[in-house]
Parts: C-alpha cells; structure tokens; sequence
C-alpha cells in the first residue's frame, strides 16, 4: 500500500512531488509527507489526514525549499503504527541526514529494530520502515556511499518494499529499489522522476522504466545508473509508455463515485465494440492465447480475486459452468495462497482485478503460475504487475476508476466474463444457436437497461432517505444473484459504515433470521427466473418476522405490493444477466444513504483503493 514518489532535476520539486502524490491518493490517504534538500540540509514535512493537510502545511514553509530540485513523498494507509503525524514518511535515521519513504511491509522490522537500539538508534516512530532509516545510515556510516549502503541493507531486510532515500551528504543523489511492490523511474529532459504507479508522473514525461526485484537505480540530476542488489551494473529497459495524461474530473458530479455510476452504460458499449456486434456474430476475443482444442478439453478452471473483483469472480462461476460445464473454483486470494492448491498445468487460472496489483492475487497467480497453470488475467490495468504475468491478458477498459469503492470496473469485468464464457461455449459448441442468438441479442441491450435506471432515481434516493438511519441491512437473493447481494451490501458497508451482509436467501432460516426484527431492513434481489418463487417464499419468512422489506425487481407482480415496503424496479432482462441491471440500483442506493449521511464518499476511511501489502 502506500505510494511514494520521488524527483530531482531542473524543476522545483514541491510541486511535482504533491501532484504525483494526489495522483497517488487511490493508493492510502491517512497521512503525507515529503523530504526536500536544500543547500544545508534535508528538510521533512508531515502531515497527518487528506493530502490537503500537508498542502496546508507547505503553504508555511514556501521560503524554506521553493529552490529545491531534489525529494521525495509518500502518502500512507497505515500498517505498522496509527496514522499519526509522527509515523508518516519519511522517516529519518538518529541525526535527520538520512531520509526514506517505502511502501511495502518490513517483516523481520523486530529484529531489526531490536538490532538497531542496541546499537544506538533511537527510534521515534512504531513504524517499520524507520528500521530501514537507521540501518541504511549505520551502513552508510561504513562505506561512505548511499547506493552501496543501500544494497548492503536490504540484504538484511526481508518483505516488500519500494524504497526512495537520500542522504544530506549526498547532495545530488537519491536511491531507489525494491521488491515485491511497484516502482517506476520517469525519465525526461528535465530530469527523472520516481513513482509507484504512472498517473504520478505521466503529464510530465511518457519514457519510463519498471524497476525489476532487487534492482536498486542511483539517480542525479543528469545521470541513471541501474545496477542488480551486488552492484554489477544492468542496461535499462526504456519503455514509451501507452498512456495519455488524464484530467481527472468529476464532470459536474459531486463525487467520482457517482460520476463512475453513470459512465456504466458506455463501459459497456466500449467493452463489446469490437468484439460482438450482432447478435448472430461470433464473439472475437482475440486475447485468449489458450489454443482452441486446450480449451475445449478445459477440465478445470480456478478464479481467484479479492473484494468486488471477487464477487465479478463468484458470478463468473456461474455464468461459466452454465455455459460451458466447466467446473469451477472461485477463491479469496488471501485464502488460496496459504494452503496446499490443487492447480496444475491442465487448470486454466484466472486472476481478476481492477488494479492489477492486489498483492494477494498476484501472490497467488505467481503461485499457479509456477505450477504450469495459463493464467488469463482480467484487469483494468493493462500495465500492472498481473498483466506482465499473464499468458492471456483481457484488459476491461473500464477507464481510471478514482472512487475507492468499484462500481464501472465491477460492471466491466462481469461484461467481460460474459463474453469470455459465450467464446468458450462457442468453442466447447456447449449452447445452442438459439440460446446464443438470444443472449447476444439481450446483451447488446444492456447499455439502454442501464441509461433507463439511471434516468429515473427517485424512489432509490426516498429509499436512501427512509433507510439512512439503519444500523443494520441485509440482502437476500439466491442463484446467480447471491454475489449481488454480496456486492450490494459490501458497497453499504464500504462508504456508509453500515453493517450490511449478503445472504443466500434459503440460508436465513438456518440462522440469520434471528436478527430479524421491526428495526431490520432486508433488501431482496427478486429477478424472474429459476428461484423467483422460491426467494418470493424466503422473503414471506422474513416480513412474517417483522423486518422492513425491500425489493428490487424487475417483475410486476401484484403480490409483492403487499410483502414489500419499497419496491425499486429494473427493466426486464433475463436471468443469467440480470446482475448487471440489479447491481445499479445497489450502488445507487450505498451512494444516496453514504451521501445524506455526510460520509465521505470517494474515500471511505480505513480504506484504499489498491492494497498492495498481504
Ligand atoms: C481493495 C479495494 C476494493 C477492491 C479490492 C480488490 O480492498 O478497496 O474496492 O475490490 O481491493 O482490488 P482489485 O484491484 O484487485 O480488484
């Protein structure tokens, strides 16, 4: 978690380190700082809270470092240590001349720190990175040169990190390296820039190296040299970057997570041009590098994700094994990584993820990977550590997603497993033309679906209204729409706070619906279909408990007037896609309650958008 961002050049630093830094906001927002390095020393300043904090507290020292052409920042979801103050980056050794900002997790920091007070460091933080500050400067103390002491010390260290340091004796220089978390060297006329991720640097220059594990990069105003952890030096691989600077923009919403609800409908429409265009064509997914007969003799599929891609992940199973009759495995990533996997090379792994980044998938795909499996990967990153794993790579386009909790990505990758499940029934020839015709054809009406419910708001936001005072919220659905449920109360929870759980509706009676009472709100996910009866019984169950009922439907039947207390209609689409059309409502709905609670939407606390530590 955590970025950081470096730069020295030509060009006052202040600037570009706190743009890089908002940039990187997606990534931790709980703390900021940065170092600079004036003629006479190395000048830190931190922040606690919003990056506005820090800006605030620039705006102070201006005079102190506007001739600065050399920093680094960070900005922080905290690990090791409340986000205070005195635990944001960068962390300096004993006499301040030594600074550092890491993103990643000191494992054996312990030991280490141990270590280190016995050998006189005194140690101001509860972080783990301060170890890295100290031992780097007694190293440095040593060998008298900041990249040796650099590679010396992280022989020591183990876990992930990026690091960015300089040294007050060093005044043209800044170190960087890592392992196991991302970090990305800009290079331009005006000097090079360092970052976590490109949105940091990408208005500013397009030419960049991927620094690989190990790798530690010494760099000056002028010069660049990359060297592996023994110091033999290593030829860069200049990569021009496929991106365009993005304003980013709400566009007259008043959060970007609202403004990310509406784009759905042309995420959609981007995702199949090009790749189904009528209903009696072919689906083209050239992406899949599975050759045909590999995939018609597919036996096993495992998906493994995290959060909101993992619900994409859940719905994934079903629309796969009803198209194809492939069996199929869908995992936490955190979980599937701790204990013994069965996945071989005859299993097609499939790792989703907004970010492409989530440490625990990426852990976990480098695991199959290592154990002969293709791994296809869906992302909205084409850039990201996942996809520089990938055998198959589909990239869902959705565009930069900047509210922490996901909505178009979400949306993005069940599109896109729809298509990959119609190519491989396609293949498998495991559906009839008819049913293939139908659900292409039903498909390419989504857009207009999803335009229509969000014309028309009204009773979501009075819904919104008469429930924003709940402290509890359950969903129910069953069938294909039990990740919805799943999805839709994990929204709630993420930006409003409030405790909301997803079940499969046949599961209350085996225990949940003990909590029912007057006070609790259970919102059903009545799509017509195969369990359209049966979830109709479930939800009788509950109001017969006296909870507050809720539905969200696409049907018109007369009976739910007098079981529901709100009813929030869908257009009609046909079960196996209804969790596209059911998930707005649900988001809308999270949004609307978070909003007239005053939470802050966009960045929920406690949160980040990409979590790169396990
Ligand atoms: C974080 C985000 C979630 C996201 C999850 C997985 O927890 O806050 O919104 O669903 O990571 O992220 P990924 O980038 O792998 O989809």
């Amino acid at each position: 978690m955590c970025g950081i961002v470096g730069y020295i050049g030509s060009k006052p630093v202040a600037d570009i380190l706190l743009d890089g830094l908002e940039q990187l906001e997606y990534r931790g927002y709980d703390s900021s700082g940065i170092a600079v390095k004036t003629e006479t020393s190395i000048n830190v300043y931190k922040a606690e809270g919003k990056l506005n904090n820090l800006r605030s507290e620039l705006a102070l020292h201006s005079d102190e470092f506007n001739k600065s052409n050399m920093g680094i920042g960070h900005i922080r979801w905290a690990t090791h240590g409340a986000p205070t103050v005195v635990n944001a980056h960068p962390h300096t050794c004993n006499c301040g001349s030594l600074v550092v900002v890491h993103n990643g997790i000191i494992e054996n920091y312990k030991e280490l720190r141990l270590e280190l007070e016995s050998e006189g460091c005194i140690f101001k933080s509860q972080t783990d990175t301060e170890t890295v500050a100290h031992l780097v400067a007694l190293m440095y103390a040593e060998v008298k040169d900041l990249t040796k002491a650099v590679q010396l010390a992280t022989k020591k260290i183990q876990g992930a990190y990026a690091l960015c340091i300089m040294h007050n004796n060093e005044p043209d220089k800044i170190v960087v390296t890592k392992r196991n978390a991302p970090l990305i060297i800009g290079l331009n006329d005006d000097g090079y820039y360092i970052a976590s991720d490109v949105p940091a640097f990408i208005k500013h220059t397009k030419k960049a190296v991927y620094l690989n594990d190990n790798q530690v990069a010494t760099l000056s105003a002028k010069d660049f040299i990359l060297e592996d952890e023994n110091g033999f030096e290593i030829s860069p691989k200049i990569e021009v970057l496929p991106w365009e600077p993005v304003a980013l923009s709400k566009m007259g919403y008043k959060h970007f997570m609202l403004k990310e609800i509406h784009e759905q409908p042309d995420v959609i429409r981007n995702i199949l041009v090009g790749k189904l265009h009528t209903p009696d064509s072919q689906i083209i997914l050239n992406e899949v590098k599975l050759n045909k007969d590999t995939l018609k003799n597919l036996n096993r599929i495992q998906v493994i994700a995290c959060g909101t891609s993992l619900h994409a992940a859940m719905i994934g199973k079903y629309i796969v094994e009803d198209f194809c009759g492939i069996p199929v495995d869908v995992e936490a990533s955190s979980e599937y990584i701790y204990r013994k996997t069965v996945t071989d090379e005859h299993t097609l792994v499939i790792g989703v993820s907004q970010s492409g980044e989530t440490a625990d998938t990426l852990t976990a795909i480098k695991q199959s990977k290592a154990r002969g499996s293709h791994i296809l990967i869906i992302t909205n990153r084409p850039d990201s550590a996942m996809a520089r794993e990938a055998d198959s790579l589909i990239p869902v386009n959705a565009g930069i997603e900047v509210s922490v909790a996901a909505t178009k990505s979400y949306i993005a990758q069940l599109t896109s497993f729809y298509l990959l499940a119609i190519y491989m029934a396609e293949i498998k020839g495991s559906m009839s033309v008819s049913e293939l015709v139908n659900l292409k054809a039903e498909m390419l009406l989504l857009p207009q679906k999803i335009e229509q419910i969000l014309s028309n708001k009204t009773v979501i936001q009075d819904c919104a209204r008469k429930f924003a005072s709940t402290r509890d919220f359950i969903y129910i659905a069953r069938g294909i729409n039990y990740p919805t449920a799943l999805e839709g109360a994990l929204k709630l929870k993420e930006i409003s706070y409030i405790n909301a759980t997803g079940y499969p509706a046949g599961e209350l009676k085996h225990g949940p619906i003990a909590m029912l009472d007057e006070t609790m709100p259970v919102l059903s996910i009545l799509m017509k279909g195969f369990v359209y009866e049966k979830l109709l019984s479930n939800s009788e169950e509950a109001k017969a408990r006296n909870a507050r009922m809720i539905a969200l439907t696409n049907s018109n039947d007369p009976k739910l007037n007098d079981l529901f207390e709100v009813i929030i209609k869908v257009p009609e689409v046909i079960e196996v896609l209804s969790p596209i059309v059911a998930m707005i409502p649900l988001q809308l709905l999270a949004y609307y309650i978070a909003e007239f609670l005053g939470k802050d939407v966009d960045q929920p606390r406690n949160l980040a958008k990409s979590v790169t530590v396990e």
